[in-house]
């Protein structure tokens, strides 16, 4: 005979206390709110600390590692790095699923979620080096430099003739097209559902005055591109793609033989066969993370 009883099944996290809080700050450190640290690490370096992990005892670790971010999850564990990578954020809430294994009055993260100190008494980044990222899969989104600023999704475009294909960066008309880009070995790849036959296209030249053109082949090491942290929203926020060392030299310009079709180009000149430099619009090539 079968009887049916009821069954408690305990997941085995921490059961919040009601009085857990998430500091604020803690010293010079302030927190910057939730992050997503799925599927690949955001902040890349990880500490032990002996005796139980607390937020002071992270924040403290990462200083004395050297970084300026902190990031508590899953109840014990503590990362550092100096900027970060994803910018997904969640609810506060989301971050305060379980308390800290040296004090059960504070929150430590959750599953995947980073809670996110940042030392206010680190000096600014340097926005002019290039940063190692361990993740590809970013959405490229051209952000004006005007206030507010506007978001332009991009996407490859086939502008080849003759069956040679030539890729260019374009303000995206294929809303529902996964487009994915990453930055590898100086050079920028982007692959796009819009051409589900080809591999990642490659952009591995930046040329003054012209738009980058892609190609479906891989060269050698030629590092023009690369991630940058950047000087708008520092730290916290996405990175952006700089060529030639530069960040801040990225338009999108409407191209005057083609309709007008908004395309990015590196560093407008007069005078230019394909745009008028008045109408070119500056903008910040982010790359944005999504889940
Ligand atoms: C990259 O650009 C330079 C300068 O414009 C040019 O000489 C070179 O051929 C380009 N490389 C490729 C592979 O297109
Ligand atoms: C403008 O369009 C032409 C034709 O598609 C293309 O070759 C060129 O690269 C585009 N952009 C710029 C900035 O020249």
């Amino acid at each position: 005979m079968f009887i049916w009883a009821p069954l408690l099944v305990f997941t085995g996290i921490a059961q919040i206390s009601a009085q857990a809080v998430t500091p604020t700050s803690v010293g010079s450190w302030t927190y910057q709110g939730c992050f997503i640290d799925n599927p690949f690490r955001q902040l890349q370096h990880q500490q032990f600390v002996t005796g139980g992990m607390t937020v002071e005892a992270c924040t403290s670790a990462c200083k004395t590692a050297g970084f300026a971010l902190a990031g508590l999850e899953f109840g014990g564990e503590c990362w550092c790095d100096s900027f970060l990578q994803g910018t997904q954020q969640f609810a506060d809430s989301q971050c305060a699923q379980m308390t800290c294994s040296g004090n059960s009055a504070e929150t430590c993260g959750g599953p995947d979620r980073l809670q996110v100190y940042l030392d206010t008494s680190a000096a600014p980044p340097q926005t002019d080096v290039c940063v190692v990222t361990n993740s590809e899969d970013f959405s490229p989104i051209a952000v004006s430099k005007s206030t507010p600023a506007t978001e332009t999704r991009l996407n490859l475009l086939d502008v080849g003739v003759s069956g040679t294909h030539a890729f260019l960066l374009t303000a995206d008309t294929c809303p529902s097209c996964e487009v994915e880009g990453d930055v590898q070995l100086g050079a920028l790849l982007v692959l796009s559902s819009l051409y589900p036959d080809a591999a990642f296209v490659e952009f591995f030249n930046a040329t003054t005055g012209d738009s980058p053109i892609g190609r479906e082949l891989f060269t050698p090491q030629t590092n023009v591109y690369c991630a940058q942290i950047s000087p708008v929203t520092g730290r916290i926020g996405p990175l952006v793609v700089a060529a030639n060392g530069h960040s801040d030299l990225w338009a999108l310009c409407p191209n005057t033989t083609a309709g007008l079709r908004s395309d990015l180009v590196y560093s407008p000149v007069a005078s230019h066969p394909h745009y008028t430099l008045n109408d070119c619009e500056s903008v910040w090539l982010t790359m944005a993370w999504f889940d």
